[in-house]
């Protein structure tokens, strides 16, 4: 179960973030406001505390705190941004990080290492990590070290062609997977019992569990439905504004 969470305010320099999808058009600064209200207070109904971290407007990304860090039951790591925009975004994390951590659980990955944390998926004591865009090799290598130093196992999965390996697979606990593009088929995974996310659907492959609810974007009915089904309570919030720079539900937070 998580007790907590840490999200950071969008500022206005939103607008400028990292996209692959400019057709989108730019987020509308006060939608993603009221967006980004609405999903605290989603993650509050599900009983965890919400640490709420003043906006940085030097860092148009930063509201995507998950990419800083990877917090466990055990240890925290610090990451190293991949995207040169946002590599300075992770130093801004540790005061905040280290209410709830020890020195000695806190652990970094250092350049040449790059790391962010939408590319780890956490199943129990195991996490997978994918070396992607963002994630490189060496990143990938300290991100082990770290984890095992602190008892947990680790597995690196490549991507092809998705940004961060929780853009199109995310653990919802009890076995279950929900699963898109790439992932489908993948080796590393079929031990799990998979809820198969349609190419139409494929952004809501992105949802997250928080205390047995799943949080499941809005506008994603298969994807809702297939979750529902498999027995959730499921609350839906919406992330447009979020999607339109390659943001969804997990980027918006850490939990743990
Ligand atoms: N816009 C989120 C990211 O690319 O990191």
């Amino acid at each position: 179960m998580f007790k907590n969470v840490i999200v950071r305010r969008p500022g206005k320099s939103l607008i400028e973030g990292i996209t692959s999808a400019p057709e989108l058009g730019k987020p509308d600064y006060e939608l993603a406001l009221k967006q980004h209200d609405d999903y605290i207070k989603a993650l509050e109904s599900c009983g965890v505390e919400v640490t709420v971290l003043e906006s940085l407007e030097e860092y148009p990304d930063s509201c995507f705190v998950e990419d800083t860090a990877v917090l466990t039951p055990r240890c925290a790591i610090i990451s190293n941004p991949g995207a040169d925009t946002r590599r300075g975004e992770s130093a801004l994390m540790v005061d905040t990080i280290k209410k709830f951590y020890t020195d000695e659980q806190i652990e970094y990955i250092k350049s040449p290492g790059t790391m962010e944390g939408g590319d780890v998926m956490m199943v129990g004591d195991h996490f997978y990590i994918g070396l992607s865009a963002r994630t490189n090799e060496e990143g990938c290598r300290q991100f082990k070290e770290a984890l095992e130093k602190h008892g947990h196992t680790c597995s690196v999965v490549p991507l092809e062609k998705v940004l961060h390996l929780k853009t199109g697979v995310n653990y919802i606990e009890n076995n279950n997977m929900l699963v898109s593009g790439e992932f489908i088929e993948k080796e590393d995974f079929k031990s799990f019992s998979k809820l198969i996310v349609p190419e139409s659907e494929a952004y809501g492959a992105n949802c997250i569990w928080v205390n047995d609810t799943v949080i499941v974007p809005l506008g994603y009915p298969v994807v809702e439905k297939s979750i529902r089904e498999a027995g959730y309570n499921v609350i839906v919030t919406d992330t447009s504004e979020y999607r339109k720079l390659d943001g969804g539900l997990s980027c918006l937070s850490l939990r743990f």
